[in-house]
Formats: structure tokens, C-alpha cells, sequence
């Protein structure tokens, strides 16, 4: 029964045309021929029935579930006949949508195969047209089609509209089948998730049995579920998908990958560049992740700069003034300790929210995780925090009933609703911990591994110690495994790595190690806090990347754009001094911290 743990890695598939396999499509005629799309009416016992269950939408969860739909599901991906080309077909007014039937192991190209689901928002300037850019979300687990519908036209308008924005769904993910779900349905998994302990966790006490074994449970059922030789557990690892995005982008007639990718879209562009250097075109990692240290499955490097966002939170608070900020004191360190007294207190004695629906109990593990949440996306997010502080502080319940869906996201049931695609996934761990070397548990090592990690960040430390279990607990391995340098001392193009001043998971010091390791790669430091650049809109920041996208110029060396807004305190300038263009971008820009990706954060 131990065949998933299969430890032969290829180290090294060099790229090969798939042209054997599928047929070359010319780009020219692919864009202009008349598309010819057979509907297959699949069962709907397949597909229906099911009961599905998800978090509140309100809530921003920086988790693999999917917080914000812009669509409805009115689109049926099943409904789409998979093909070994891309035959675009027209879905959400104006978009394009298609499925790719790839091989699962393109050292098996006759084998089995894996459809992948591809969502475009076409290019409007078909003059000076530049082909696809691929986006990446992050995760790993996060859905590109459904980047493209909550964030494809404002992500158009920075990069311009000769680019047509293409989302795709990595192997296992989103409308992508086979999908990597380990439960029966999305209810199922969160009545799973509820499961989970109330306490932070901590290597002094038990909690850390509880999160083990519920990792090892959740890893045996992968391996019944998604696991065996041709399980798709075995072939979503981060060179398979990189692999994926050259064939999509040659498939449409473009030699070379033009990407931008998120969080762990950034580890996506950086295994891409150092297994196909020469296949380069244009590669923007924003909010990077050291590929070594995740190669390495540590997750300890992103927490270096978490404690200064959480700062910012005291700082920005203080300087907006009473009328902006609920918790306003006469000194930010004023401010901090307000906000540690009430974490202090709910630890104490946990608050109780009886009249909100469904009822709530605030524990220190919820408020903290709240604040970390908020870190991500400190625009959207750091007023309700200080609003909920502020109602902790001052007991008061009828603003703690109203605030309960974003101090707790909400399970809700919406039976029958929930298509497949739009559904949850455990794609973190085939991806992350596939990719990452294999790791045993020792329960001294990971006392100390916790230490490090609570020495970070005192906040943010119990949360993240998860991800390491995980992967302690995870024994499905790859079949393809990228173990070569994640690196290239030359690539047809340089790469432009973009970060914020402090991202609270990806840390400026692992963007610095990256462009170390590039030769010939820029990097843009964006003067924000939280997750990625779009975390907070900056015109600065849209040009160079525009720039270098349309002719390909890196900013100069050292350059550091400022933003557009703080949080807290809103506005830097004043809009009616910009440019009528100006200020179209920047309004495609501001609430784009909404789309924020979502990173490796499985444990909440
Ligand atoms: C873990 O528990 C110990 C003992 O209760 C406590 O002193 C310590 O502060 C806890 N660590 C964290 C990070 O909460
Ligand atoms: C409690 O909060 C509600 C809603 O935010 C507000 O209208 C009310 O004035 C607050 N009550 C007190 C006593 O501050
Ligand atoms: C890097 O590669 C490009 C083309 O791929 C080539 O023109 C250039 O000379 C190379 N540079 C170095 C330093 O090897
Ligand atoms: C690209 O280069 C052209 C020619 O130098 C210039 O006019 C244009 O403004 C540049 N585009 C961007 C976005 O910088
Ligand atoms: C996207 O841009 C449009 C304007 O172009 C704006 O109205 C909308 O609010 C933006 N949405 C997001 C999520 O930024």
C-alpha cells in the first residue's frame, strides 16, 4: 500500500515539443478560425446533488477557499468538451473560456490525462496586440480563472490592452479536473475544518498532538482519495504546472511565457525561469517567496517582516485620527497596548456574541487570527479590526452582533448550490509539500522550529507553525520533482520582481535572495504594507510594470515607488490634481486589495 511513496524524482526533463503528441496550432489561423465547439450534457448525477457549504463571502479568508465570487456559477466548465488544443469558446459576457487536455505526466505523453481550465479577458487593442499574459494567484490552491473574474479587468488596465489577461487553473485546482479534493463535498470539509482546536497552537502543551494527527488523517485520506501511480496528487508538482504554462502560451503562438504571478505565483515564475531560461518573454513575481526555503518545505523565512505590518496597524491608526480610526489614542504605543489588553482579556475570558447569527465566541486564537488576516490586505481590513477592538473594549454588543461574520468567517449551508469548480480544495500539500524535500517529524526539532518561528512574530508564529506539519504529515510524492539549481545565470529575458516595503508572508529580504540568484532580474520595492503590490494602489508601481511589460524595461536599480492610499488614513493625494487617465488607473487599482492572493495559510 505504500506505492504513492514512489521516491524516484527526474531531476531534469528537458523541454520537449509536445508536437508528437498534439497537433501544432498555427497561432494566426487558431485566432481567426471559426471555433467549433461540441457540448458534451454530462450526467447530473456526475455533477449536482451534492451538499455544499462555504465561508461567509464577506470574509477575505487568506486561505485556500476561495473568499470572493464575482461571478455567479453560470457558466458550466462541464459542459465544455476538453481538447488537446485550445478551442475558445465565449463565457462570461466577453470572455473566452477552454479546457486543455494535457498529459498528467509528460514523460508518459499517450497516458492519462488532466484538463485544464482556461479563462481569458481578451486583449482590446488588436493593433498593437502582445499575445497572453498568464496570471498566478498563489495559494498554492488558488483558482487563475477565478483571479480573471474578480480581478481581470483592473489587472488589464495596469498592464494595458494589448494583452489579453489569460487565468488558468492549475492541475487539481478549480475548474481543472481531475480536482485534488480529498472530501465528498464542501460541506464536508467544513464540518472537517470546525473540527478544528480552539486553542493557538503551542509546542509547550497538547496542541500540537491535535494538529498533527489531524494533519496525518487528512493526509491518509488524500492518499485513498487523490494518491495511487496515477493519482493527481502525483503530478501537480510546481514544474508540472510550469511546463503547462509553456505549452499554453506556445499553443497560442507565443515562443515565450509572459506571467505575473502572486505569492506562490512568485515560487510558479521562479521554477518556470530556472527550468526554461531561454523561454523568458516577460516574468513579474510580486510578493516572493525564497523558492529555496520553500524547496526546503521550512516556511520559516515569511515572517520577517509580519511584526513591522502589524506596527504599521498602531502607527497608521494613530495618525488618521479619531474620525478614521475607532481605537485613536494620543500615541501609537498607546494604541498597541489597548489592543493587548484585549487580547489578553479574550485569552483570560472568552467574550461571548449570543445574538449574532450563528453565534460567536471570541477567543484569543480568533482575534489574533483576525489581525493576521488583516495584514494581508491592511486597506480593506485594518478598520475592522480596530472596530472590533473597540467593541471588545467597550463590551459593546450590538456593534460586536453586526461585526461577528468578520470576527468569525461563517459556515454556512447552501445545499445543491455549490458548482465543483467553485468548490474548496487540499491542493496546498500535493503542490507545497510535493515539491518540498521530505520531512520527519521529531518532536524536539519542531519545539525549536516553533521557537524560531514565535521569535518572528509572537502573533503570527502559532498560525503559520502549521504548514510545517503538514508537510510532516504528507507522504504522497511526485513524480516529477524539480531538485535542479532554482536559478539562471542568463534568461531571454530579465525577470522583474516587484514587493511591497513589509508583505507579511513574503518578506523583501526573500525577494533580495531571489534576485540574487537571476542574473540580470530588477526589483521594485513598493513603500506599502501587506500582501503583494496590490495590497495597496500605487500609479508608480503601475507604470514600471506596464513599462515592462509593453517594451520590456526594468526600473532602474533601486527604485522605490510610493502608494495612493494608507490605510487608515485614506488618500495620499489629491485625485483632482491627476490626469484624467490617471485617475481611471488608479480607481481600477483601489479595491484590487480586495483580489489580494491568499498564500499558504492552511490553518486556520
Ligand atoms: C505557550 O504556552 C506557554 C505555557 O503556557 C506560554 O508561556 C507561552 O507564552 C505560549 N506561547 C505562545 C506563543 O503563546
Ligand atoms: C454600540 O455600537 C453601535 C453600533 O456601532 C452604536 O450605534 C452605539 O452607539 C454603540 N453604543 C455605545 C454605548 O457606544
Ligand atoms: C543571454 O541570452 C541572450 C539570448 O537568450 C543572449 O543574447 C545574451 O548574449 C546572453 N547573455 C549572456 C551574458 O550570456
Ligand atoms: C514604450 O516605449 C515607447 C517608445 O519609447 C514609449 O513611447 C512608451 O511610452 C513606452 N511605454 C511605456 C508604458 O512606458
Ligand atoms: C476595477 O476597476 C473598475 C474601474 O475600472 C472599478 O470600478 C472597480 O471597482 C475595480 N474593482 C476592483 C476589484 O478593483
Amino acid at each position: 500500500m505504500d506505492m504513492n511513496r514512489d521516491k524516484i524524482e527526474r531531476p531534469y526533463v528537458p523541454y520537449e515539443p509536445l508536437a508528437t503528441v498534439l497537433p501544432v496550432v498555427k497561432p494566426a489561423t487558431s485566432r481567426s478560425r471559426k471555433v467549433k465547439i461540441l457540448l458534451v450534457l454530462l450526467t447530473a448525477a456526475a455533477t449536482f446533488g451534492l451538499n455544499h457549504c462555504w465561508r461567509g463571502l464577506d470574509t477575505d479568508l487568506p486561505s485556500s477557499t476561495p473568499s470572493t465570487r464575482a461571478d455567479p456559477p453560470e457558466f458550466d466548465w462541464n459542459a465544455l468538451e476538453p481538447a488537446k488544443t485550445i478551442r475558445w469558446t465565449s463565457c462570461y459576457s466577453g470572455q473566452k473560456c477552454a479546457r486543455l487536455l494535457l498529459p498528467l505526466d509528460y514523460g508518459t505523453p499517450d497516458g492519462p490525462t488532466t484538463a485544464i481550465a482556461l479563462r481569458m479577458l481578451p486583449a482590446t487593442d488588436k493593433v498593437n496586440y502582445k499575445g497572453p499574459m498568464l496570471i498566478n494567484p498563489g495559494g498554492p490552491g488558488g483558482s487563475g480563472t477565478d483571479l480573471v473574474a474578480r480581478a481581470g479587468k483592473n489587472i488589464s488596465a495596469i498592464v494595458g490592452p494589448s494583452f489579453d489577461i489569460l487565468g488558468f487553473d492549475p492541475r487539481g485546482i478549480g475548474a481543472s479536473t481531475p480536482s485534488a479534493s480529498c472530501f465528498e463535498s464542501d460541506s464536508q470539509r467544513q464540518l472537517w475544518e470546525l473540527q478544528e482546536d480552539h486553542r493557538l497552537l503551542n509546542a509547550s502543551d497538547g496542541s500540537v498532538d491535535i494538529a498533527r494527527a489531524r494533519q496525518t488523517l487528512l493526509g491518509q485520506r488524500c492518499e485513498q482519495k487523490i494518491g495511487g501511480e496515477w493519482g493527481i496528487a502525483r503530478f501537480m508538482s510546481t514544474p508540472d504546472v510550469a511546463r503547462d504554462m509553456l505549452e499554453i502560451s506556445q499553443q497560442l503562438g507565443h515562443e515565450k511565457l509572459q506571467y505575473w504571478g502572486f505569492s506562490y505565483g512568485s515560487i510558479l515564475g521562479q521554477y518556470f525561469s530556472a527550468i526554461y531560461p531561454d523561454k523568458v518573454g516577460r516574468v513579474i513575481i510580486d510578493g516572493v517567496y525564497d523558492g529555496h526555503n520553500y524547496r526546503g518545505a521550512l516556511w520559516n523565512s515569511n515572517l520577517a517582516d509580519t511584526d513591522a505590518v502589524i506596527d504599521s496597524f498602531f502607527t497608521f491608526c494613530h495618525q488618521a485620527g479619531p474620525e478614521k480610526c475607532a481605537l485613536y489614542d494620543s500615541t501609537p504605543a498607546k494604541i498597541r497596548a489597548r489592543f493587548f489588553a484585549v487580547l489578553h482579556a479574550v485569552e483570560a475570558q472568552p467574550v461571548s456574541i449570543p445574538n449574532a447569527e450563528p453565534p460567536v465566541l471570541v477567543t484569543r486564537k480568533v482575534l489574533q487570527s483576525q489581525l493576521f488576516r488583516a495584514t494581508y490586505k491592511p486597506l480593506a481590513q485594518f478598520v475592522v479590526v480596530a472596530d472590533t477592538v473597540y467593541a471588545l473594549e467597550s463590551g459593546n454588543q450590538t456593534a460586536l452582533a453586526a461585526l461577528a461574520p468578520k470576527i468569525v468567517p461563517p459556515t454556512e449551508c447552501k445545499c445543491a448550490d455549490l458548482e465543483p469548480w467553485l468548490a474548496s480544495n487540499e491542493a496546498f500539500s500535493p503542490i507545497a509539500c510535493g515539491d518540498g524535500d521530505e520531512i520527519v517529524y521529531d518532536r524536539e526539532a519542531y519545539a525549536k522550529y516553533y521557537e524560531n518561528l514565535v521569535a518572528s512574530s509572537q502573533l503570527a508564529g502559532p498560525l503559520w507553525a502549521n504548514s510545517y506539519l503538514k508537510c510532516a504529515e504528507w507522504r504522497v510524492r511526485p513524480k516529477w520533482r524539480w531538485t535542479g539549481p532554482l536559478g539562471a545565470k542568463n534568461t531571454s529575458h530579465p525577470l522583474l520582481l516587484v514587493s511591497p516595503r513589509y508583505d507579511p508572508v513574503c518578506p523583501l529580504s526573500d525577494a533580495q535572495a531571489v534576485q540574487d540568484r537571476y542574473a540580470g532580474s530588477g526589483l521594485l520595492i513598493q513603500e506599502s504594507v501587506g500582501h503583494c503590490t496590490l495590497a495597496a494602489p500605487s500609479l508608480c508601481t503601475a507604470k514600471h510594470i506596464r513599462a515592462y511589460m509593453e517594451n520590456g524595461t526594468l526600473p532602474k536599480a533601486g527604485t522605490v515607488c510610493g502608494v495612493d492610499e494608507l490605510p487608515f488614513v485614506g488618500a495620499v493625494q489629491d485625485v483632482r490634481a491627476l490626469s484624467v487617465e490617471d485617475t481611471e488607473l488608479l480607481e481600477a487599482m483601489k479595491g484590487l486589495s480586495a483580489a489580494v492572493p491568499t498564500f499558504g495559510f492552511g490553518g486556520l
